[in-house]
């Protein structure tokens, strides 16, 4: 059976790092974040008796093009889980597209292994709820667990594998915001977030930060509750200042000069009355987290920039979901 799936991106308010279990990917804190509309991957999968091997294929401006090693063996191990659970043996063709740099601080793993999960479960002839979607995409890239729910999720932390799912905490119309994401570069970052996790293990800041993750978790969500803009942007913004403090002091550095420039700007941009609040994941682009209303202003503002090569805004998205058009 062939079938396809579209996934969104997710950016974290309150962002995941560091796991209390290795093999099962149960990060050590809760995380927040929201679907993007805009940063997608669609992936279509098809299993066959008459296929002799795995294969793995990336499309890029139409023409298809095969990954590097890792990419494939972490592909081919997250289509091992999905067989496992359907009790399948058959292998597996897989096409995937991006419509956006991978690599670069826009969790291209987040949407890549939510299609993958979503699109291969369903050429396996499984029929899981979000819920076990979630779990499944998890074990792929932990990021992936919340690019499955719609709208604004809360990864919950778990104790066991089945107890460490993303959920949707409000719809993706819940809340007029928009991330609009600078792209200041398109090189791929020199450390994966998985071996860049391993090296903050023994940072002196880290069990600070876990102490107050929780906390961080409810305020937000207060936060978001009573819609208060102000507050939750603050708090999003010293979160991603407080992970790139430990990237920093675990010899991390994700940022760029370019990077550092939008942050200033943003920050500027607030003390004259545009109201907006930067992240940041592990790579070099910055999302800006506005409100609707100010979405156009921001886009003026950042095309004055030189060094922002590109500019991509995101509404709140739903999940993933199956799509007729396939890749192949
Ligand atoms: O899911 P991973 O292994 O790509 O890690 C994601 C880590 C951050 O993007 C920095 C934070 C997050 O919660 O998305």
């Amino acid at each position: 059976m062939k079938k396809t799936a579209i996934a969104p991106s997710n950016i974290a308010f309150i962002k995941y790092w560091g796991k209390k279990d290795e093999v099962l990917r149960l990060p050590e804190n809760g995380s927040i974040s929201m679907c993007l509309s805009n940063l997608l991957t669609t992936t279509t999968v098809e299993f066959s008796r008459d296929l002799k091997k795995d294969s793995i294929q990336i499309k890029k401006d139409k023409k298809l093009v095969t990954p590097e090693d890792e990419f494939v063996e972490k592909a081919i191990k997250h289509i091992d889980r999905i067989r496992k659970v359907a009790q399948i043996s058959d292998r597996a063709k897989i096409v995937t597209h991006n419509n956006f740099p991978a690599s670069t601080g826009l969790s291209a793993s987040a949407s890549g292994f939510a299609a993958l999960t979503v699109a291969g479960t369903a050429a396996a002839g499984l029929k899981l709820s979000d819920q076990e979607l979630s779990v499944i995409a998890r074990q792929g890239s932990g990021s992936a667990c919340r690019s499955i729910p719609d709208g604004f999720v809360e990864w919950l932390d778990g104790d066991t594998s089945e107890t460490s799912y993303a959920q949707s905490i409000y719809p993706p119309k819940y809340w007029d915001l928009v991330d609009v994401v600078a792209i200041v570069s398109t090189d791929k970052k020199d450390i994966a977030s998985s071996l860049g996790q391993k090296r903050t293990g023994t940072n002196p800041f880290f069990p600070v930060r876990k102490s107050h993750m929780a906390d961080k978790i409810t305020q937000i969500k207060k936060f978001m509750k009573e819609k208060d803009f102000t507050k939750f942007g603050e708090l999003v913004e010293s979160e991603a200042l407080e992970l790139h403090a430990i990237f920093l002091t675990s010899g991390l550095v994700y940022l760029l000069p370019e990077s550092l420039a939008v942050i200033k700007e943003v920050q500027k941009w607030r003390v004259a009355g545009l109201e907006s609040y930067f992240t940041v994941n592990t790579g070099q682009n910055v999302h800006i987290i506005v409100e609707k209303k100010n979405e156009k202003r921001i886009i003026a503002q950042l095309k004055k920039l030189s060094y922002v090569k590109e500019i991509i805004s995101n509404t709140p998205s739903v999940g993933t979901k199956l799509s007729d058009s396939h890749l192949f």
